[in-house]
């Protein structure tokens, strides 16, 4: 849920500011970009360089960087780059401020000017909490859509036990992880996606294979999870890392990637065969290695059982998208897929061309539905390009 997103972090004069350390660790740890905004106060607790190397980003803490040359910070810029915004620790100074509309620190100007998710984590003494004022203050930021997370309970700085900690940082971290899980738009989805290339073995040391590197199975499974989906991931051999919260199953051939395909297809909701599965595997896959003996040597090959025609046909609920790697005729063949395999929709990929195809970071795709309408994507990244492969999902859903 996180990975990836621009988090705007700002810290206020907290005794708790401390934790902010912390809290950009995780951010970190999940893969997000951080940016830290400080208070002057917050700076007697913590200091900018703890937080600008933790976040690897120089803290802003001004309007004005350089009063001689005249170079300021930009608060819109930064209030657009931001995913969302967390305030924690919030003093309850800063929370009076959000609420009067003042815009006299930079952390106060960026948030009246971002339009992204806002979250405050207050932090202070168990009677400021309480007092009427803040209770008020809060209730007046929930009104405007701002996301409070709750202090919690126990022994405070000034020695007195009550309401008013800051959460946790991992309570915190989580709150934020399950407010983007809620909005992921594959939330309670199963899909299933193969990738990578399968090896047919010849003998104990050689096999046929063929070029795919897994990198297009591999981006799709992301993003499908970064869009909350449940994902299995069933791979040939491939050296590629997993995606996070993605379960991989790991397959040598195609009658191990039909096996583990068929155990998992009837309770998916999307399926999406990316991985490039042998047509033929040896015959009599030989128990030795074989020996050089002859001058010219033959195998004996048959067709391996299509695991896209096998889930074209035994598909009930699932939304069945396949892959067609071209060299001719392109758009014909790939139709004439489509429609024997009983798939929904088919992504065409040339080898024709430019930065299309096996082992490249990017991909160019056209995809074709049931009913022929087709779209065209230009060359783009494969994370963009799984993007747009499940946006058709989701459409078609
Ligand atoms: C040791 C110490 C601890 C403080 N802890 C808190 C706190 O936890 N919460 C709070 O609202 N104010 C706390 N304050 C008061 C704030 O630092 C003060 O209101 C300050 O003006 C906040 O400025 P800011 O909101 O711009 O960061 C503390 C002050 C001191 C000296």
């Amino acid at each position: 849920m996180l990975n990836g997103k621009n988090v705007l972090l700002a810290v206020t004069g907290s005794i708790a500011a401390y934790k902010s350390a912390l809290i950009v660790r995780e951010f970190i740890k999940k893969g997000a970009n951080v940016k830290v905004i400080m208070t002057d106060s917050s700076c007697e607790f913590i200091t900018p360089l703890t937080l600008s190397t933790l976040s690897k980003n120089p803290v802003v803490k001004d309007f004005v960087k350089d009063l001689d040359s005249g170079v300021w910070n930009n608060h819109v810029d930064l209030g657009l780059w931001a995913d969302f915004m967390l305030i924690a620790p919030s003093t309850a100074n800063t929370l009076a401020k959000l609420v009067g509309g003042n815009a006299d620190t930079f952390l106060l100007a960026t948030y009246l000017s971002a339009r992204c998710p806002v979250f405050v984590a207050p932090a202070m003494d168990l009677d400021m909490f309480k007092h009427p004022s803040t209770q008020n203050n809060l209730e007046v930021l929930k009104s405007r859509g701002v996301m409070v997370i709750q202090p919690e309970y126990g022994e405070l700085a000034s020695g007195l036990e009550g309401e008013g900690r800051l959460a946790e940082p991992e309570n915190i971290i989580s709150f934020i992880h399950d407010y983007f899980l809620d909005l992921a738009s594959l939330r309670g989805k199963k899909i299933l996606i193969t990738a990578g290339p399968t090896y047919e073995a010849i003998d104990p040391v050689r096999f046929i294979g063929n070029h795919s590197s897994g990198k297009m199975g591999f981006a799709i499974a992301e993003i499908a999870a970064s869009r909350g989906a449940e994902v299995v991931l069933v791979s040939g051999p491939v050296s590629l890392p997993s995606p996070d919260n993605v379960e991989r199953i790991d397959v040598t051939s195609a009658s191990d990637m039909l096996e583990q395909v068929s155990k998992q297809y009837t309770h998916c909701d999307v399926v999406i065969m990316a991985a490039a599965v042998a047509d033929y595997a040896v015959q009599q896959p030989s128990a030795s290695k074989i020996k050089k003996n002859t001058s010219v040597f033959s195998l004996e090959l048959e067709k391996t059982k299509d695991i896209l025609h096998f889930l074209g046909e035994n598909k009930n609920k699932q939304l069945l998208i396949g892959f067609a790697l071209e060299t001719d005729n392109e758009v014909e063949n790939a139709k004439k897929k489509l429609k024997a395999k009983n798939l929904d929709a088919i992504v065409l990929n040339s080898l024709n061309d430019k930065g299309a195809g096996f082992a490249t970071d990017t991909n160019q795709i056209t995809v074709i539905k049931r009913n022929n309408k087709m779209i065209s994507f230009e060359l783009k990244h494969k994370l963009d390009v799984a993007k747009d492969i499940l946006d058709v999902a989701e459409s078609m859903l």
